[in-house]
């Protein structure tokens, strides 16, 4: 197969997109988030061929992304009235919701499950595809599996060429994290993963927010969990990442003593004259932590297939985007993170004249 490359400027590559996933086609998709891989998410076998594509395991269900928040009422039952408020405060943008699933959507679809994610992406050319079809778009990440999430087209072309119709080039991925996914169906909100909408954020719409385990630490591979993906080792570059927490200097002194031939560290930029000669790569600004969440995949990537065994990676702490670039990373570390102690300030007195 020939994967065709859809220029976002140009004026047919709507029609030529909408017409490849009406036909049954894989569409690698732009998103405000990360690429998407595309099908109609109404057709069984359009969305089997997203799971072959992907190599991803098929009890790992899609989020269905439409291309108006009223387009919910098409997928869903039961709404509850917080997924309105959610949809109003947050919606075109980087959430996702799970709710009780319609009969209409195939059960490949929600990998048999009776709840469904669904999200209204904050990207215009997207969502004018998504209208053109008429149908909900069924999107994983547009990486293979246990690959980091794609946020370039060149990315995509990497992971997926030759394995779907057509890439939409619309440009480098705005937030550059996978959405925030909450779940509605229990007793409480609860948060399945974050992402570009915060934990504040959503707490100031629901008044309320669980954070489920699979958010904090690594699920055993039988644990039933809400978030079936979230037991699955993602975002994982070939070499085994290890997170260093700490000041900068106490990092930096411990890299030093532990670095072998072979290893490479994963930083902010203002960090990296501190690893010079140790293979550093910056992937963001602390300062600016959205640059952090627009560069970490793509580092990652650069990582890959270069031999090295173990990467030292710097994390952001705090809430904000950071809680989703951190918990990418933590995934990405198998959750193992060197804990070094804090220096002891050395306090200056005052002299004393005697
Ligand atoms: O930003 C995003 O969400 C991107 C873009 C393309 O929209 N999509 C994305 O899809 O990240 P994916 O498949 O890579 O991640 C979706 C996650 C998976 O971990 C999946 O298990 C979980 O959402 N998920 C999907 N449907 C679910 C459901 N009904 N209940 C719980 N978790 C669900
Ligand atoms: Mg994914």
């Amino acid at each position: 197969m020939i994967t065709e490359i859809l220029w976002g400027n140009c004026p047919d590559t709507v029609q030529k997109a909408a017409q490849i996933l009406q036909s049954g086609g894989l569409v690698g998709l732009p998103t405000e988030t990360v690429y998407g891989l595309g099908a109609d998410g109404l057709n069984p076998e359009a969305v089997e061929k997203i799971f072959l594509a992907k190599g991803r395991p098929q009890d790992n269900p899609l989020i269905l992304h439409i291309g108006k928040p009223g387009d919910l009422v098409n997928l869903c039952v039961n709404i509850p009235q917080s997924a309105w408020k959610l949809a109003e405060a947050f919606w075109p943008g980087p959430l996702t919701m799970v709710l009780p699933v319609s009969d209409k959507i195939p059960k490949i679809t929600t990998a048999g499950l009776d709840t469904v994610g669904v999200r209204c992406p904050a990207h215009d050319l997207t969502r004018a595809i998504i209208e053109a079809t008429g149908k909900p778009i069924a999107a994983p990440s547009a990486n293979r599996s246990g690959k980091p999430s794609t946020t370039t087209a060149e990315h995509v072309r990497v992971d997926m060429d030759g394995r779907i119709d057509a890439i939409v080039d619309g440009g480098d991925c705005a937030v550059g994290v996978e959405s925030t996914i909450v779940d509605l169906t229990g007793a409480k909100p609860r948060l399945l993963r974050p992402g570009g909408v915060t934990p504040a954020q959503l707490v100031a719409v629901l008044g309320d927010l669980e954070v489920d385990k699979a958010v904090l630490g690594q699920i055993d591979q039988d644990e039933i969990v809400r978030a079936p993906g979230m037991k699955y080792k993602h975002y994982a570059p070939d070499a085994t990442v290890l997170i260093v927490d700490g000041d900068r200097e106490s990092a930096a002194e411990y890299v030093r003593n532990h670095y072998k031939k072979s290893n490479a560290v994963l930083c902010f930029q203002e960090e990296l004259e501190l690893y010079e000669g140790f293979c550093p790569i910056a992937y963001g600004r602390l300062s600016q932590p959205e640059t952090l969440a627009q560069g970490l995949f793509a580092a990652l990537r650069d990582l890959d297939g270069k031999g090295y065994t173990t990467v030292y990676a710097r994390c952001p702490q705090g809430d904000g985007v950071s809680y989703a670039v951190a918990n990418r990373l933590k995934k990405a570390a198998a959750f193992t993170v060197v804990n070094l102690p804090k220096r002891k300030k050395i306090v200056l007195k005052p002299m004393t004249t005697v």
